[in-house]
């Protein structure tokens, strides 16, 4: 297969329609949304949710990985998150650090690079450094980059950018107006990633919750009503076949094809 080389920006007229209908995301990103109603259609606690939903996930990044597709973004859990109750808070954040190291081996023997974005900070010591040695460990990693956000909030990531860019005209070191969409884009947590082609939400709700509101600008968007710790290859393949039933247009016009990736 073609390398895939959209990078949100270097947009080029497709000449090849045929393939362009074959070609794969390639970013995805997933919400993964419908652990606690997964539990309760069983008669099980919410946590019970959370645990398939680990399962879920590794079976999304081995899908991604088998089909080639470089970079899968997963939404783990939201600055929005915190208000649900302490041990449900509780269980998740342990969940999501004890995952996290027992996948590590596996995820590094496969090449995967770990990212990590969101305030790791509200987690505590021990957390935040896992997640460090992990992203050490697996940084020179080239098959595939997994992104985890986790305690992550797009609203609180472009005020952040906001900030960091105020405080850098103040010091001198930048010009009110060389601050652009480029510049704005560097200073996001997902600054090195191509903006997500796909995003896929489960659990049937139709929003996307405060995530990566200015990466999504452009991503075709596809909602499972499949409850998150039932995804599997079916609605991957799914959801791939429904991207790749789209045009992607990006302001053009629809007799002006328009490379998918
Ligand atoms: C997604 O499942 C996991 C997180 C948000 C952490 P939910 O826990 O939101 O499950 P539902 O939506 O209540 O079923
Ligand atoms: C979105 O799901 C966040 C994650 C999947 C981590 P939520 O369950 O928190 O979203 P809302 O509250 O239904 O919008
Ligand atoms: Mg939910």
């Amino acid at each position: 297969m073609k390398t895939p080389s959209y990078s949100g920006s270097d947009l080029e007229p497709d000449v090849d329609p045929a393939s362009a209908a074959r070609r794969l995301p390639r970013h995805i990103a997933i919400i993964m949304d419908g652990n606690g109603r997964w539990a309760k259609a069983r008669g099980q606690a919410r946590v019970q949710g959370h645990r398939r939903g680990v399962e879920a996930a590794r079976t999304a990044t081995s899908l991604c990985g088998d089909a080639g597709i470089p970079y899968l973004t997963l939404f783990a859990f939201s600055s929005e998150n915190w208000k649900r109750p302490d041990e449900e808070v509780r269980f998740l954040t342990q969940l999501l650090a004890l995952s996290l190291e027992k996948e590590l081996d596996r995820l590094h023997a496969n090449g995967v690079k770990l990212n990590v974005i969101g305030e790791l900070g509200s987690f505590g010591g021990k957390i935040e450094r896992t997640i460090q040695k992990a992203q050490e460990k697996t940084a020179g990693n080239g098959a595939m980059t997994l992104t985890i956000a986790l305690n992550y909030g797009s609203r609180r990531e472009l005020a952040t950018a906001a900030r960091n860019l105020a405080q850098s005209c103040i010091e001198g070191r930048l010009r009110p107006e060389e601050i652009d969409e480029s510049r704005l884009d560097r200073s996001l947590s997902t600054y090195g990633l191509p903006d997500p082609d796909l995003l896929i939400r489960t659990g049937g709700e139709v929003r996307l919750s405060n995530f990566l509101l200015w990466q999504l600008a452009y991503t075709e968007l596809v909602f499972s009503d499949a409850l998150w710790p039932d995804f599997d290859k079916a609605i991957f393949d799914q959801a791939i076949s429904t991207y790749q039933g789209r045009q992607r247009r990006f302001g053009h016009t629809g007799e002006q094809i328009v490379s998918q990736t």
